[in-house]
């Protein structure tokens, strides 16, 4: 059985101003699937994600989720359809407690899904569980990057984007957070993971698509990707 793509992007140019970021980008994630997107700093993903989100509109190219054309909609529409954008700036409301930033995001899928409760997130994460009524603001880095994953969780998506969520964070959370895609992974869910580091991708993603200079260059099972050191040490500085 050959699984379904739950995003595909096709010949997508993205500029910002008069300069060129994306180059006739092409991808497909399937469903189910953990696929990495790995380049060095400055190498297009966030601008991947973004466009995939629907954040940047590309001058050219497709955009479809579960096979529907989606360039060109707003963000809330490629939202509605199921795709959940978690941003690398953690956008948390400071002023609201973790449990009403998770229950402002709250809604069905784009199916009707229903599947993430409270209690559901706060087994999936438990460190945010005696935090509930924490004001967001006062979290850590890490624990705003949960809050920030789990509040797109809440929101039912069949596909998550998630750019660099390792980033800047210790060790010990980034443990945290590579075990919490471990999970939802064995659950199905399908994630598209913007990261420079591939060892934080080991274990956690199955294929992998490198980006340099906004373009596709390699994609490959991860496996093969590590033993491959020519690409690595081009593309990964690894
Ligand atoms: N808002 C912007 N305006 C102009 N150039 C940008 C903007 N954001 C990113 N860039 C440029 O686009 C390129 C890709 O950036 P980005 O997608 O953020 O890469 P990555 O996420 O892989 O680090 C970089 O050269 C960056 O300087
Ligand atoms: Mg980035």
């Amino acid at each position: 059985m050959s699984a379904r793509a739950i995003i595909d992007a096709e010949g997508l140019d993205v500029f910002y101003g008069s300069s060129q970021i994306l180059f006739a980008l092409g991808l497909s994630v399937l469903e189910g699937q953990t696929t990495a997107l790995l380049g060095r700093n400055g190498a297009g993903k966030s601008t991947t994600l973004k466009a995939l989100a629907g954040l940047v509109p590309p001058r050219r190219g497709r955009v479809r989720v579960m096979g529907i054309e989606f360039q060109g909609k707003k963000p809330h529409a490629i939202a509605r359809a199921g795709i959940g954008f978690v941003p690398e700036d953690r956008q948390v409301f400071p002023e609201h407690t973790v449990e009403d930033n998770l229950l402002i995001a709250q809604k069905r899928g784009p199916n009707g899904e229903d599947y993430w409760t409270l209690a559901r997130i706060y087994d999936m994460f438990p460190l945010l569980s005696p935090l509930k009524q924490r004001m967001a603001g006062r979290l850590s880095g890490g624990e705003q990057q949960m809050l920030t994953i789990a509040r797109t969780l809440m929101g039912n998506p069949v596909g998550l984007l998630l750019d660099e969520p390792s980033e800047g964070l210790a060790p010990v959370i980034v443990a945290r957070i590579g075990e919490l895609l471990r999970r939802l992974r064995d659950m199905g869910v399908t994630v598209l993971l913007a990261e420079q580091n591939m060892h934080f991708c080991l274990g956690i993603a199955s294929h992998a698509l490198v980006i340099d200079k906004g373009q596709i260059v390699y994609r490959d099972t991860i496996a093969a990707l590590k033993e491959n050191e020519a690409v690595k040490k081009r593309y990964l500085a690894l």
